[in-house]
């Protein structure tokens, strides 16, 4: 009796001379056994994708108003995660041959109910239990069901995104787990427990989030969401932001004057940089409120504003390292403010490009930056400038490609951009005289406490410097009153 060759046995096969057989993605055994119809990946992927757009749509209109800042700064990668792989699903959906694609539609009215209560949390603890305890994870979950059943080889496309998808849906809910732990108490897991409840049984009643369980029978009734959500746009900073709209100092005005030494300057960079927590605000608050564009409008945007996020938190750390308390220093609230509250969506993505085309001539933007940096001789802040100045490269041509297609021309969307900025600006004294500040000048003990760190004597004219934003924007362009 011959024994079969290791060809004929699925359990020892092999392949030329030992190499692994399917390019070692899965066991013979496995690739026999193992696969879905295309219909019934396609409707998983669906489900997943629409998960992904709601949990995307939900942080977006939570961006500006949520205070706490490392929220804002998680909000805008996890958005920014959803984003990309909402992108991926699509395009791999429509190489399934099961037109229509139906991409936008909702998959049943529970699931459209889940949707809208997650928009509408009023509270912190509400929103970060609905996204991380529920529908977060949730989408592991059938992600990872698609992949134990799907066919590596036969469905390798889909193998592969949601391959990639995991990774970061995993540390998604990992920060889950923290923030969680971190922000709601055992008193607010009791209160919205019947809320949580709800969520969960409008999953059940569409049969888990992939449709691969029986549908259950729920009463599902309206909570936050029996009243229209209205998206409210207004920015928030929570209690380590003082003195908000203090615009004592200008920023830009201190990098551009040559009597100020480059290690000096470092400091405003790294201010200049953590005050970028405002365009993720601003950011967000476009995506929140423009609707109807292609994905890759939202997909690009969304990288944009977990690029500006990254930004802030270069400067968090340029402080940290420092060992200066970044909390002593007023990151000024009202550019947000203004723009969120006072403008389009349009205007203020304009007002976005025009800053930021500002930022691409060599001798007052981000090469001049990066080349005080090196001035600097700070390791740390030559290596953020770099980046930060290559980040403003893609988000120049982002704004080329949605915003000046819209507008006509690279001169009339500047123009306009300008116009609504000047537009926006509330007058400087009025923030004074409704008692919201005093401008104090913040620098001098900044340059002070870092003159001790780095324990040197402190140059005088750079300890008095003492320019506002009283009479000159950002771009060092003088403010126009407000037609408003
Ligand atoms: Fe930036
Ligand atoms: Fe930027």
């Amino acid at each position: 009796m011959t024994l079969p060759s290791n060809r004929s046995n699925p359990d020892a096969y092999e392949g030329y001379k030992g190499l692994p057989p399917l390019v070692g993605l899965l066991p013979m055994t496995e690739a026999i056994s193992k696969g879905l119809p295309v219909e019934q990946v396609t409707s998983r992927l669906k489900r997943i994708h629409w998960a992904l757009r709601e949990a995307h749509k939900a942080m977006m209109a939570h961006i500006a108003g949520t205070p706490v800042y490392e929220l804002k700064m998680a909000f805008s990668l996890h958005a920014f995660y959803c984003a990309e792989h909402v992108e991926q699903i699509a395009t791999r959906i429509r190489e399934m041959r099961q037109p229509p694609y139906g991409l936008e539609l909702q998959p049943t009215p529970a699931l459209e109910l889940l949707g809208k209560e997650l928009l509408a949390a009023p509270t912190i603890p509400a929103f970060l239990l609905g996204l991380y305890q529920v529908l977060f994870p949730v989408v592991q979950q059938a992600i990872e069901n698609l992949l134990s059943e799907t066919n590596k080889i036969f469905d390798y496309p889909t193998y592969r995104l949601c391959r990639h998808a995991l990774l970061e849906i995993e540390d998604v809910n990992a920060y889950g787990v923290a923030a969680l732990a971190a922000l709601v108490s055992e008193d607010d897991k009791n209160a919205l427990a019947p809320w949580v409840r709800l969520l969960r049984e409008a999953i059940a009643a569409s049969g888990s989030l992939d449709g691969t369980a029986p549908c259950e029978e729920h009463q599902l009734t309206p909570s936050f969401s029996a009243k229209p959500y209205v998206y409210d746009g207004t920015p928030r900073r929570d209690e380590r932001f003082i003195d908000p709209y203090n615009m004592g100092v200008n920023a830009e005005a201190l990098l551009f004057d040559s009597d100020i030494a480059p290690r000096a300057k470092t400091l405003m960079l790294f201010y200049k940089r953590m005050r970028e927590l405002n365009v993720p605000e601003v950011m967000s608050s476009i995506l929140a409120e423009t609707h109807g564009q292609p994905w890759e409008y939202y997909r690009d945007m969304t990288r944009q504003m977990w690029d500006e996020a990254r930004h802030a938190m270069m400067g968090e750390v340029g402080f940290v390292a420092l060992g200066i308390d970044w909390t002593r220093i007023p990151f000024d609230l009202p550019w947000s403010y203004n723009l969120n509250t006072r403008l389009t969506p349009l205007e203020r993505h304009a007002v976005l490009f025009t800053i930021e085309q500002g930022l691409m001539p060599r001798d007052r933007g981000k090469q001049y930056e990066w080349e005080v940096a090196l001035a600097s001789a700070s390791p740390l802040a030559i290596t953020i400038q770099d980046y930060d100045w290559a980040d403003e490269i893609v988000h120049a041509r982002i704004g080329r490609d949605w915003l000046v297609s819209q507008l006509g021309s690279q001169q009339e969307a500047l123009a306009f951009g300008d116009k609504a900025w000047s537009n926006a600006v509330e007058d400087w004294s009025k923030w004074k005289e409704r008692g919201l500040t005093e401008h104090r000048n913040w620098w001098p003990d900044l340059y002070l406490e870092a003159c001790a760190r780095w324990q040197i004597e402190p140059d005088p004219k750079t300890r008095t410097f003492h320019v506002t934003y009283e009479g000159v924007r950002p771009d060092q362009k003088q403010v126009v009153q407000s037609c408003k």
